[in-house]
């Protein structure tokens, strides 16, 4: 237990770190920073999904399904492997961009990841297996593994195609899209159904089938979202617009059946558990709704061309639905001490951030004029974001307690 705590914090760490290297990535527009832009935004998305979201949520897979195995050998040295392999990356990435020791780094990585994923699969029980939380954290595993076919074709790519074809960056998108929306945000639903069935709150399986079901064909089919970019054949808007909807569909389902055992749920959790998971459900719903509204021609157009709009969807999605999950996991586990204080300094920061990501994407789109000041006040929104982040990485150094 006290050797995750430790992991939890490393992760927090990386929190930290990247929040440090997306407000940098901010002044940049405003100050003359002795790096180059390219090269620290490839260490701040590498450090944010490898280092802070991976490290916490194969802590929290660990702690849950695992630390009953007699493996923790086998873990630990699992553990430093995997983050040698990330903080050579965080030592490579900001000098040089991808070139030889990055992505021998990555790639030392991915190895990392299929030897966690088989650690999962070999050292379950019979009986957990049975679970429903058990097929959500496994499926999302095999969304991790499909999403490192990204990384591989980049290689083939970049020896044929070249790194400034339509084929590299739909590979990256391709990446990215398993990541988050299959790896990160299903190992996430199950995380939570976990914490549902150590309480003894069970979904029934005529609620859990359709929703796994439609959940699963929304993560495969909201591919499509991410070619939309090259206008391509109707029927990939048809199969993105299907996947959003089924996805709407199955958050529908769930949202019903937990709504009846909000009760039991309720008494079951702490207050802020329950405050986060009801403001994560909300930004998620809006989430599906954005992907939705996504698919229509007319704003897929738009969004493409729209970088701040992108730039907002995903951080909404990053720091909104998966960073604070994961930080409200963490503490139900209890291998972090959250408060209502810095929570609330955070989501302060993100929901500013957000508006002005948003309000700035808004202005592009109908070409309306922009507040002069605007890259100061998106600076100093980032950097009560950022504040919000130290104080939580501080908080977990400090002996009292409270509020
Ligand atoms: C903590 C505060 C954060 C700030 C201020 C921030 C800021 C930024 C900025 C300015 C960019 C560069 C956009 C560009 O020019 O392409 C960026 C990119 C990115 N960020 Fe963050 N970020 C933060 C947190 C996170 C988190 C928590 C995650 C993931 C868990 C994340 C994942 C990414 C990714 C993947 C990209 C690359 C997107 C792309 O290549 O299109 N960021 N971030």
């Amino acid at each position: 237990m006290q050797t995750l705590k430790k992991h939890s914090i490393y992760a927090l760490g990386y929190l930290l770190l990247i929040a440090l290297l997306g407000m940098a990535l901010r002044l940049f527009q405003l100050v003359e920073l002795p790096f180059d832009y390219r090269f620290l935004v490839h260490t701040h998305s590498h450090v944010a999904l490898l280092g802070w979201v991976y490290t916490a949520l194969t802590t929290l897979i660990y702690k849950s399904y695992l630390s009953n195995a007699s493996i923790h050998k086998k873990y630990q040295n699992l553990f430093w492997f995997t983050q040698a392999t990330i903080v050579g990356m965080l030592l490579t990435f900001p000098f040089t961009g991808y070139a030889l020791f990055s992505i021998i780094f990555s790639t030392l990585f991915l190895f990392a990841s299929y030897f966690f994923m088989w650690l999962f699969l070999k050292y379950t029980s019979e009986k957990q297996k049975e679970a429903h939380s058990y097929k959500c954290i496994r499926i999302s595993l095999c969304y991790m593994a499909i999403s490192s076919i990204g990384p591989w074709a980049l290689g083939i790519i970049m020896n044929t195609a070249g790194s400034g074809s339509d084929l590299y960056r739909n590979a990256i998108y391709f990446y990215l899209h398993f990541q988050y929306n299959g790896w990160f945000i299903i190992a996430l639903l199950g995380l939570f159904l976990y914490i549902l069935e150590q309480r003894e709150i069970n979904l029934p399986q005529k609620t859990f089938r359709p929703f796994f079901w439609m959940i699963n064909l929304g993560v495969v089919l909201t591919f499509g979202i991410s070619l939309l970019w090259m206008k391509p054949h109707f029927t990939i808007y048809i199969f993105s617009a299907i996947g959003s909807i089924l996805q709407l569909l199955a958050m529908g389902v769930l949202m019903k059946s937990l709504y009846a055992l909000s009760e039991k749920l309720k008494q079951a959790t702490t207050k802020l558990f329950f405050f986060l998971m009801e403001l994560v459900a909300l930004l998620f719903l809006m989430k599906l709704i954005f992907q939705l509204i996504g698919t229509i021609p007319y704003f897929a157009l738009v969004i493409s061309s729209n970088i701040d709009l992108i730039i907002g969807y995903l951080h909404w999605t990053f720091l909104g639905v998966i960073s604070t999950a994961i930080l409200a996991f963490l503490s139900q586990f209890k291998l972090i001490h959250l408060t209502k204080r810095t929570v609330i300094l955070y989501l302060i920061g993100f929901f500013l951030t957000e508006a002005l990501l948003f309000y700035k994407g808004l202005t592009v789109w109908l070409k309306t004029s922009l507040a002069t000041d605007y890259l100061w006040y998106l600076a100093a929104a980032s950097s009560i974001l950022l504040l919000g982040i130290i104080n939580i990485f501080i908080n977990q150094f400090r002996k009292t307690t409270g509020n």
